[in-house]
């Protein structure tokens, strides 16, 4: 086995991604670390500048609440959210969010972000909540202030690059850091920390794609993410929450191009193969959902779930009918063939931009075939399922709220170790962004604002728990042998095969994927089974998984690429294991559209207006699954 260098780095605030809610954090946590003289470490398994889900830029900001101009109220986001997660959301954590988002987006503005104005110098929305911008470089513009928030710590603020975080490190019931290894060179990393921030985004290609063969790659949630928040935060024994409620969006077919612009800003409708506007044919279905189903915005869920009943009744495919969006904004300039020149051309460029800032996989895709938007309409199909916290799903761990907003309720759980914002039930283990559950539609500036609100609450930590946690030296070289056992594997074995990729002793990370993704798909409700399971399948998916995870013992990688690959997929696999336990664990279905329970068809508020929230026990391998109450903000 090639000899691993370990590196030890000790630091009392180790925040671990470099993406959006990392950031946040970053930039905060060193506005306190000055003052405090605290160290700040981050760790990135890509480079910031282009990592997370930002990386190929947005071309919009999707929560921007314009509090202080009187725009909207917090109240009316809260409902919001309410409202499109059919009811389930942790209303403490999407006040406290709203109250801090704008600026977030204040500060992307002032570090150079370029957020579209109109005439009077108010920013353009693209719907209530959404402000349009030119975002292709929005990632390296949030990361070079990140950056520039670290540097100003000196040698206390320190930033690593290409490493890959594995495990949780921990002290009893206390989080004492992290282990990962370095993508690039021959390193193992220890890092000891005072509180350790997980923000590593959340989770793609645990489900089998909608593109498999030539097209394997392509998918809307960027396939670097794989789950390893949700991992950390349960391998560390964190309560998680909604764990069931991933999130399918509907996209450009095959390119995944984002749909918000054409529904919201160029008022875009989605018909049939024969024409029908299935949010309206189907409307009456709606009432089945009520009262969710009978308010205004309809939840994502049903929005996808309105169309997928037309393709289940053989109506498909689906078209997003975008030359008549174009016609009708051009319409009102019929009469000056110059100004309609005009209008058409500037309609045109923003529709590429749209996609040239944020998915140019889908303008790749119109151009490969010859699709003008203005001239002819596009497929849509629902996407297979992500999870994605903070976004339009809710997966994610459970965490403490602002003390003076928390329901009491909720406050209990952290009794024994402390009213600390962001939080989770682990001692020291803070979240934010994918890794928050229930507090949905954060979106890019919610989870920076997320990140800058969990850092301050990991500062207050560190200052009141001010000693290093204790780290066994022998539990670490276990870690370590365990962490690089997949390149022994191989290196032991790879000759007794003729192909590489074939071995009775081991299993590459790819076909391990391939398997969880069809056991997922099959049994979970994935895109080849319609978004649907029930008791049956679910029980035998689990029986299965359990197999897979035996098997993960025989991962196998030729170097560290595939090493990151084989940890990635272990970290799927997890994030799987407890999204099935969830799913099985809520006899309704609340969500269709994102997932249907065909043994429990239908909603059922008495009985399951509530969280679904569980506990992995690191030390007797056990899971644990309850009901939590909903309470709602006097809103
Ligand atoms: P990310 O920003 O994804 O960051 C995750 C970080 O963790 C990355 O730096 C990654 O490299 C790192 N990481 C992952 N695993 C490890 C590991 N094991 N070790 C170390 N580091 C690791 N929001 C908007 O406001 N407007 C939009 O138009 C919009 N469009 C979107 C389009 C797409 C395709 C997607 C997926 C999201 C979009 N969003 C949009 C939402 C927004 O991107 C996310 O809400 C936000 O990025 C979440 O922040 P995060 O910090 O949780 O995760
Ligand atoms: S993106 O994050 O990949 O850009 P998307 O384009 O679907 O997502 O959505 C952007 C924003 O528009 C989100 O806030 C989403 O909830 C909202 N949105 C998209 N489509 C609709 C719709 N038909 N009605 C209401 N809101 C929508």
């Amino acid at each position: 086995m090639p000899n691993f260098e370990t590196v030890t780095v000790e630091t009392d605030l180790l925040i671990i991604g470099g993406g959006m809610s990392a950031c946040g954090a970053t930039f905060e946590a060193a506005y306190w670390a000055k003052k405090h003289g605290l160290k700040v470490t981050v760790v990135d398994k890509a480079a910031m500048d282009r990592s997370g889900a930002v990386a190929m830029g947005l071309s919009a900001i999707n929560q921007y609440i314009g509090w202080a101009a009187g725009d909207n109220t917090l109240e009316d986001y809260v409902k919001y959210v309410r409202q499109d997660l059919m009811g389930i959301s942790r209303e403490d954590l999407v006040y406290d969010i709203a109250r801090h988002v704008d600026s977030s987006v204040h500060l992307f503005e002032k570090w150079g972000l370029p957020i579209w104005k109109d005439d009077n110098g108010k920013y353009v929305h693209e719907g209530r909540w959404q402000v349009m911008i030119n975002g292709e470089s929005f990632k390296v513009i949030v990361a070079e202030a990140a950056k520039n928030a670290l540097a100003s710590l000196g040698d206390n603020g320190r930033l690593f690059e290409r490493v890959f975080i594995v495990e949780p490190l921990m002290d009893g019931d206390r989080v004492a850091g992290a282990v990962g290894f370095s993508v690039r060179e021959n390193k193992f990393y220890v890092f000891k920390a005072k509180a350790t921030m997980a923000c590593m985004g959340g989770a793609v290609n645990v489900f089998r794609p909608r593109s498999v063969g030539e097209g394997l790659g392509r998918a809307w949630y960027p396939p670097w993410n794989a789950g390893s928040t949700a991992y950390f935060t349960i391998k560390a024994g964190a309560e998680m929450t909604c764990q069931e409620v991933r999130f399918i969006p509907i996209r450009f077919k095959d390119g995944y191009g984002p749909v918000g612009a054409w529904f919201l800003l160029f008022k875009a409708r989605a018909t049939n193969a024969l024409g029908e506007e299935y949010m309206v044919t189907r409307a009456d279905e709606l009432t089945k959902w009520a009262p969710y189903g009978l308010a205004k915005p309809i939840p994502a869920n049903l929005r996808n779930w309105l169309g997928m009943e037309d393709i289940m009744a053989g109506k498909g495919p689906l078209y997003i009918r975008t030359e008549e969006a174009i016609a009708n904004l051009a319409a009102q300039y019929k009469d000056d063939p110059k100004a309609f020149k005009k209008k058409m051309k500037e309609l045109e460029s923003e529709a590429w931009e749209d996609f040239l800032d944020m998915t140019i996989s889908q303008s790749l895709l119109w151009a490969g075939m010859n699709i003008q938007p203005e001239e002819k309409s596009s497929e849509i199909a629902a996407a297979e399922p992500y999870f994605i916290g903070s976004h339009s799903g809710a997966s994610g761990a459970w965490v403490c709220g602002p003390s003076d907003v928390m329901p009491d309720e909720y406050k209990k759980h952290w009794e024994q170790i402390g009213l600390y914002n962001h939080m989770t039930t682990v001692k020291g283990l803070f979240t934010a962004g994918d890794g928050s559950g229930a507090s949905s539609h954060k979106f890019s500036s919610g989870s920076h604002a997320e990140g800058r609100i969990a850092a301050k609450g990991a500062i207050a930590f560190i200052l009141e728990n001010n000693t290093m946690p204790n780290v066994e030296t022998a539990k670490v070289e276990e870690m370590k042998k365990t962490i690089l056992a997949p390149m022994d594997l191989y290196e032991q074995n790879v000759k007794y095969s003729s192909d590489p990729e074939v071995n009775p002793a081991y299993i590459k990370p790819k076909m391990f994927m391939f398997r969880l993704q069809k056991i997922m798909d099959e049994y979970v409700g994935g895109v080849s089974a319609q978004f649907t399971t029930n008791r049956a399948l679910l029980e035998r998916g689990l029986e299965l998984l359990g197999m897979l995870k035996e098997d993960s013992a025989k991962l196998a990688a030729a170097d560290l690429h595939e090493l990151l690959r084989a940890w990635e997929n272990t970290h799927r696999l997890w994030i799987a294991e407890s999204h099935l336990r969830h799913v099985l664990f809520r006899e309704e279905t609340r969500w269709p559209g994102y997932c249907f329970r065909a043994d429990y068809p239908d909603m059922d508020e008495p009985n399951w207006k509530c969280f679904v929230n569980s506990v992995y026990d690191p030390n007797t391998d056990n899971w644990t699954i309850k009901k939590v109450p909903v309470v709602n903000l006097p809103v």
